[in-house]
Order: C-alpha cells, then structure tokens, then sequence
C-alpha cells in the first residue's frame, strides 16, 4: 500500500508522499489558505478565519479502488482509528454503493382546501412537470432535472415533494431555486399560498451503502463479540444509539469538513434517517462464517461542486488526494470511513477502553503545549502516557529534566 506506514513520517515526507503540485502543498500549509479577503465575502461580519487539522486515512479499498479519506477534524484518534479499521478489511476492502444524485424539495400550500388542491394539482400535473422541466433546463447538460413530483395532505395543508437530480451538487440552491419558479403557477392552478419553498434535507433518495468483512484471524474471537454486544445496546437503547451514532458522524463529518461539503446538512438528514422508525444506529453487525460484517446506510447529499466546496482551495486539493471523481464516489468514501471509526469505536469500547489510545494522543498535544519540539513530542508524549500524567507542567518539568 502506497500510504503504508504514512504516520511514522514528518509532515515534509507526508507532503512529498502525496501527489499534489509544489503549489498546492503551499496552500495546504498555508495557515491562510483561506484569505481574509475571501472569507468575507463568503459570510457576514468576518473578523477572521478558523482552522482544523486536515489528517489523511489511507487504507480504504472501495470496490477494489485505493482511496485515501481527507478528514478535518480537532479530535485525536479519529483519523488513526479510521485508517486502522480499514487496514483490518484489507486486503478485500470495503463494498460500497451510492444512489443517483435526487433531492426532494417540498412546497407547502396553504389557504387551500386539501383535497380540492391535490385534485387541481393532479389535473395540471402535465403542465407543472414541462414548467419545472423549462426552469432546470440550463442545468441538463450536467445531469440535473426534476423527475417527478408527490403532493400529499398534512392536516390542512398540502405539501408537494418535487424530487430533483442535482448532478454533482449539493442540491439546495438550485431546489429551492427550481421551486420559486414554479410556485407562481401552483398558485394560480390551485389557488392557495405556496408558503414555503426548501430542500429537504432527509435526502431518503440519496442513500450511500457500505459493508466490510473484519475477519477473525484478522481482529480475533473479543473484537468480533464486543462489536456484536455494541451494537445490540445500541439497538436496544436511545442513550447509547446517539453515541454509537455520533463515533460514526465523527468521520463522516470530518471527511465533509475536509472536502468543502455542508456537515449540518450531512448530519441532518443522518439523524433524521436514524429516527425514521424510531432512533436507531445507522450501522449494523452479524457474524458470518466466524468473520464479522459490517454494514452502513444513511442519506449522503455530498458535493463536488458548488459555493462551498470552490470556496476552499485546501477542499480541492483534498479531493484531489481523495482520488475522488464525482458526488456518488465521495458518499461511498464517507460511509466506508463512518462504518470504520464505528468499528474502531465499538471494538475500542468493548476492549481495552477508548481512554488508553486517546489519552496517548493527548499526551502529544500535551507535550507541544509545554514547548517540547520535533522527536521531543514523542519522547515527552511516551513519558506522560506510561506515568498518566497529562498534564502540561509535567510535562515542562520532564523537557528541563532533558535539557
Ligand atoms: C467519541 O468521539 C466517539 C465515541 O463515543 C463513539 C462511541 O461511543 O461509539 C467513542
């Protein structure tokens, strides 16, 4: 594997490693890869820009393809539990699969009568589909259009669902574009007030699924049962399924922070999923043949184009070193790493404790808090862990006792 090993290397050799051009190595680290003057006029009233660490997770076979997983995230360990889990699966890897790129923007009509509304509707149906089609028609050359649309009743109002293929985009400006343009003609075929018009962020229509095999000579007899008694509470109970949960979001999230992508409307539409028939865990386990499978389904609305990734010159090139290509490739990325850090998470928990490779991460960010430089870090970071001492003075007291 082109990746193996990538953590034990500096961060120049970690650049070298990587296949990006001298000047996007710049970029990347370049604390102002993001100007100020681009910030500003991305939102209202900049003061400044923010940053996280961008890490990379190798090891991801995905339909026999290597990918390696951009995650931007401020915790430790998310990133080495990541690539260890996908390690595990190697050398078969992960088996993923994404649904075409369809949104559902919903138009709520009120000042109606529903049923007289859903009938009008029905009767223009023609009509309305050749207007949605004329609004979107720029878009057709990348794939994108309205499929169809579903009025239904919700007490005295009625909500029309238009599903919408918006190609390589996220998908909520041109929804809620395509839905204002077509409003008017609602209004006059049905009569009432087309009071609200916005992508939903439940993207059921939008799904990424993945699975992985974890085999027993590979994570042994305890792993395999840990994982199984996991995910078993998590099914059974509220409190511990939002955890579960929340280990996997923590990749998925981290790889849509790094790639540009919208993470509140990632991790909306994952709860919502999970809430679908009471709140469940989006990942599930069974043993087969004495191995262990893993398997992930949620809505992934994820881009490759649009505001928000051209925003940032560090998301391109983190898709670059992705090696991803379209919209469908980076939601089966983003499932395979959230089933792995669940994995990671739930073989860590039912083990030895998430505290011990946590902490030892720690004690790195502990050790460069008390000034320790270079190969110190590790040094300090070995002394803090074996004595669990994590703390910073400590810390300062073994770097003079170095000197
Ligand atoms: C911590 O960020 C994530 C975990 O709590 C996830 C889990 O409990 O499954 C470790």
């Amino acid at each position: 594997m082109k990746y193996s090993g990538f953590y034990k290397l500096s961060i120049e050799e970690r650049l070298k490693k990587i296949e990006i051009s001298d000047g996007e190595k710049k970029t990347i680290t370049d604390s102002g890869a993001l100007s100020m003057e681009h910030a500003d006029k991305m939102i209202e009233n900049v003061i400044g820009t923010i940053h996280i660490p961008l890490g990379i997770a190798p090891n991801f076979i995905i339909n026999g393809k290597e990918y390696v997983a951009p995650m931007a995230v401020e915790e430790a360990s998310v990133v080495a539990a990541a690539a260890k889990a996908a390690k595990q699966t190697l050398p078969e890897g992960f088996t993923a699969d994404a649904d075409s790129p369809v949104m559902i923007g919903q138009m709520l009509l009120a000042g109606i009568e529903p049923a007289d509304a859903v009938k009008k509707i029905e009767e223009n149906r023609e009509g309305i589909m050749a207007l949605a089609k004329e609004k979107m028609k720029h878009l057709e050359e990348y794939g994108c259009g309205v499929i169809e649309f579903r009025p239904k009743i919700i007490d005295d109002m009625v909500v029309i669902n238009f599903h919408v293929n918006v190609g390589e985009a996220q998908g909520a400006n041109m929804v809620n574009s395509a839905l204002e343009g077509i409003a008017p003609l609602i209004e006059e075929k049905t009569g009432g007030t087309a009071a609200m018009k916005i992508i939903s962020n439940l993207a059921t229509e939008r799904k990424a699924r993945a699975t992985a095999v974890w085999k027993k000579e590979v994570v042994g007899e305890q792993v395999i049962e840990a994982v199984l008694r996991g995910i078993k509470f998590a099914k059974l109970d509220i409190y511990r399924a939002a955890t579960h949960n929340k280990g996997i979001m923590n990749g998925i999230d981290a790889v849509a922070v790094a790639t540009g992508n919208d993470w509140r409307s990632v991790e909306a539409g994952a709860h919502a999923y999970a809430a679908m028939n009471g709140y469940k865990p989006l990942t599930d386990y069974y043993k087969k043949d004495g191995n262990l499978v893993g398997a992930i389904e949620l809505p992934l609305a994820v881009a490759t184009v649009g505001p928000a990734v051209n925003s940032s010159p560090t998301a391109k090139i983190a898709m670059k070193i992705a090696g991803i290509k379209s919209s469908g490739e980076l939601a089966m990325l983003m499932a395979c790493v959230g089933l792995a850090n669940n994995f990671a998470a739930l073989s860590a928990l039912g083990t030895v404790g998430i505290q011990k490779g946590h902490m030892k991460l720690h004690a790195r960010t502990i050790a460069s808090q008390a000034g320790a430089k270079g190969k110190q870090v590790d040094e300090v970071a070995k002394i803090l862990a074996n004595e669990k001492q994590f703390d910073v003075n400590y810390a300062k007291k073994i770097l003079e006792g170095m000197k």
